[in-house]
C-alpha cells in the first residue's frame, strides 16, 4: 500500500510501485486531465506537482511518490478559478488544447517560486512543455497577467 496525498487528500493506493504516476492517475483514478504525450519525458504534456516542484508523470514511478503531496490540473483550485486560469482565459490561450494543463501546472510552479517573473524566467521554466500549436506568447502573456 502506497500512501500519497493527492490534491489535498489522503489516498492508500494498492497498486504496482513500478506503475508510471501517469497511468496511475489516468487509469486507476479516473484524474484524465494529466495528459500523455510521448512517455519518456520530453513533451511535458504530463507535467504534475510533486511537493510543488513540477515533474513528469510518464517517467514519476508510483513508488517516489510514496509519502509525498501531488498536485493535478484537477487539484490546482477548486473552482477552476486559479489566477492562470483565469488568465489562461482572458488571454485565449489554447488552441487545440491538449498540453494546456501540463502548461499551467508548469506555470504555477513558477509562480509559487517566481511571483514576478521576468519573460526569461518564464521562457525559462515553460522550455519543458512543448506547444504544437505555438501558443508560447500568449502562455507569456497569461502567465504576466497572472502575476500583477
Ligand atoms: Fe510525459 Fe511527454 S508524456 S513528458
Amino acid at each position: 500500500m502506497i500512501s500519497v496525498t493527492l490534491n489535498g487528500e489522503l489516498r492508500e493506493l494498492d497498486l504496482d510501485p513500478g506503475t508510471p504516476l501517469l497511468w496511475v492517475l489516468r487509469d486507476h483514478l479516473g484524474l484524465t486531465g494529466t495528459k500523455y504525450g510521448c512517455g519518456k519525458a520530453e513533451c511535458g504534456a504530463c507535467t504534475v506537482h510533486l511537493d510543488g516542484a513540477p515533474v513528469n508523470a510518464c517517467v514519476t514511478l508510483l513508488s517516489a511518490v510514496a509519502g509525498k503531496t501531488v498536485t493535478t490540473i484537477e487539484g490546482l483550485s477548486p473552482d477552476g478559478r486559479h489566477p492562470l486560469q483565469l488568465a489562461w482565459i482572458v488571454e485565449e490561450v489554447p488552441q487545440c488544447g491538449y498540453c494546456q494543463s501540463g502548461q499551467l501546472m508548469a506555470a504555477a510552479a513558477l509562480l509559487n517560486e517566481h511571483p514576478r517573473p521576468t519573460d526569461a524566467d518564464i521562457d525559462a521554466a515553460m522550455s519543458g512543455v512543448l506547444c504544437r500549436c505555438g501558443t508560447y506568447t500568449r502562455i507569456r502573456r497569461a502567465i504576466q497577467r497572472a502575476a500583477n
